[in-house]
């Protein structure tokens, strides 16, 4: 062997650096040329407090977006209920400017806003305070879905607040070249009640809130290219890749700068048979207040019932710079990669993961997994049951930092849940990426993303990145951290 395991695993070890997005993402126009002509809803039969709006989108949508390349869909701020579900289909260079509030009052299945096969897109708030409130505490798993966007390219969704769905709230589904970003996302503490699902290839998102009990920023299939950044998973489930199914095809995904508070995991890839792969895929600085779960890859997912196949694939997964703690180390194990015994994972990398228990206790589960880190079998074999083993606190482990906002709790099932305000900062030390909107962040067309900033004024804040390979941010900590290297791409304040 002319390699050593440390340089090979090094080598494989992937970076934040790594670009995962294969071009630019978001409209391909400034949001100028979609201001030609502004379809108002209260010029197609709309008006503020009017019992359901629905009837007026559609029409404007119908009658002057579709008719006028480079037009707003203009909802101004006030409140509106809505009854009658709309479908926006096929309209390119247009906006959908939702400055109010929609409350949902039917309980039709399906989604209240499909945005359908647009291009060249931007959904967003002006104000940073419109959004849709689905009340669903009066129908709860049955009734619509908040916002569904299905192949469209080259869009954005912005500055927009969801609010307690009575299923899912916003899902981009088999779309590509996306932005979305300063959302914040609340629902109730229940399953079925997803954040953010995305499939398709080239989505960016970064810098949203999610409070629910179920997904947070969930990838499903397929999914290609994705990069995930800045999430605040307040009392949330969780983000995840999966549950996966038979013909899976997942690779070159990035999440990193995840902060969970409460909730189910830090993350999970989710799977129980089904074939097809999930490949390439970096979790790089994770935090974790208090998760029942924290690194967490399943391939005997018991809440879904095991489907026909051997098992979905997974190589190279690189976990780096996690720290977080989980509530009950003897319940269940911080380190947990159990895999397809006929479909063992390989390179699954964990490097400077900290995890630790409320009650001080550790434990690694392993099972048809290989790679380096927990209780991984190094190189590549056939599948093997699973192995605990217990570990001690380990020495670079620190109890993660809070921030203010974080919720001690979810929120009822069965009472109406406030609108909230979104926040600007959605990681301990790093602010959001754009300025919301009505603090003058309307972006003016494609974005792409550049290497995290580390803080604001020049020095980088507690855990922020402060140097490595491309790295171009401040290299100062903020006192009294110092910046300490992980490895060639990245060195974070600690
Ligand atoms: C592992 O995944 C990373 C991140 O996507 C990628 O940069 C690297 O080339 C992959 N390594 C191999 C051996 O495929
Ligand atoms: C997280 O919790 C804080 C405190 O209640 C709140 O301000 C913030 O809006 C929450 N996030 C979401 C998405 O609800």
């Amino acid at each position: 062997m002319m390699w050593l395991p440390a340089t090979f695993l090094f080598l494989i070890g992937a970076t934040p650096a790594l670009a995962q997005l294969t071009g630019s993402v978001g409209p391909t126009t400034a949001a100028s040329a979609k201001r030609n002509t502004i379809c108002n809803v209260l010029s197609y039969g709309g008006s503020v407090g009017s019992s359901d709006i629905g009837p007026a989108i559609q029409s404007a949508f119908n009658n002057c977006v579709l008719k006028n390349k480079g037009s707003t869909l203009y909802v101004p701020a006030g409140n509106y209920n809505m009854a009658t579900w709309v479908t926006l289909n096929g309209a390119s260079q247009w906006a959908l400017q939702l400055d109010g509030v929609i409350t949902r009052t039917a309980t039709t299945g399906g989604h209240m806003i499909i945005v359908q096969n647009a291009n060249d897109f931007e959904m967003y708030s002006s104000n940073s305070a419109g959004g849709i409130q689905g009340n669903g505490y009066q129908c709860r798993n049955a009734g619509p879905r908040l916002l569904r966007v299905i192949t469209s390219t080259s869009f954005s969704v912005h500055d927009l607040i969801f609010v307690d769905s009575p299923e899912f709230h916003v899902i981009l589904d088999n779309s590509q070249k996306g932005e979305v970003y300063n959302l914040a996302i609340r629902g109730a503490d229940i399953g079925g009640s997803d954040g953010i699902d995305v499939s398709g290839s080239n989505i960016w998102i970064h810098d949203v809130e999610v409070t629910n009990r179920d997904e947070c920023v969930t990838i499903k299939n397929p999914s290609s290219n994705h990069l995930i950044e800045r999430i605040w998973c307040n009392q949330s489930g969780g983000s995840a890749i999966g549950s996966l199914g038979t013909g899976t095809t997942i690779e070159n995904i990035v999440y990193r700068d995840i902060y969970n508070v409460g909730g189910n995991q830090m993350f999970m890839i989710k799977s129980n048979g089904g074939d097809g792969y999930v490949r390439n895929v970096v979790f790089d600085n994770f935090l974790g207040l208090g998760t029942a779960y924290a690194l967490d890859i399943d391939g005997y997912w018991s809440s879904i019932s095991t489907i026909a196949g051997n098992g979905v694939q997974l190589t190279n997964i690189t976990f780096s710079n996690w720290d977080g703690y989980i509530v009950d180390g003897s319940r269940r194990a911080a380190y947990q990669v159990l895999c397809a015994d006929n479909a063992p994972c390989t390179q699954i990398n964990i490097e400077n993961v900290q995890l630790w228990a409320s009650n001080n206790v550790g434990k690694y589960a392993c099972r048809s997994a290989y790679g380096s880190g927990a209780c991984l079998k190094s190189g590549s074999g056939g599948g093997y049951s699973q192995v605990t083993e217990s570990y001690t606190k380990p020495a670079a482990y620190s109890s993660p930092p809070t921030l203010s906002g974080n919720l001690a709790s979810g929120f009822a099932t069965n009472s109406p849940i406030p609108l909230p305000t979104i926040s600007t900062t959605f990681f301990p030390g790093m602010p959001a990426i754009s300025p919301l909107a009505k603090n003058g962040g309307s972006p003016t067309g494609p974005s792409s993303p550049t290497q995290p900033a580390g803080g604001s004024g020049g020095t980088a804040a507690h855990y922020a990145q402060c140097g490595g390979q491309g790295y171009t941010g401040p290299t100062t900590c903020a006192s009294p951290y110092t910046c300490v290297v992980s490895n060639q791409y990245y060195s974070q304040c600690l």
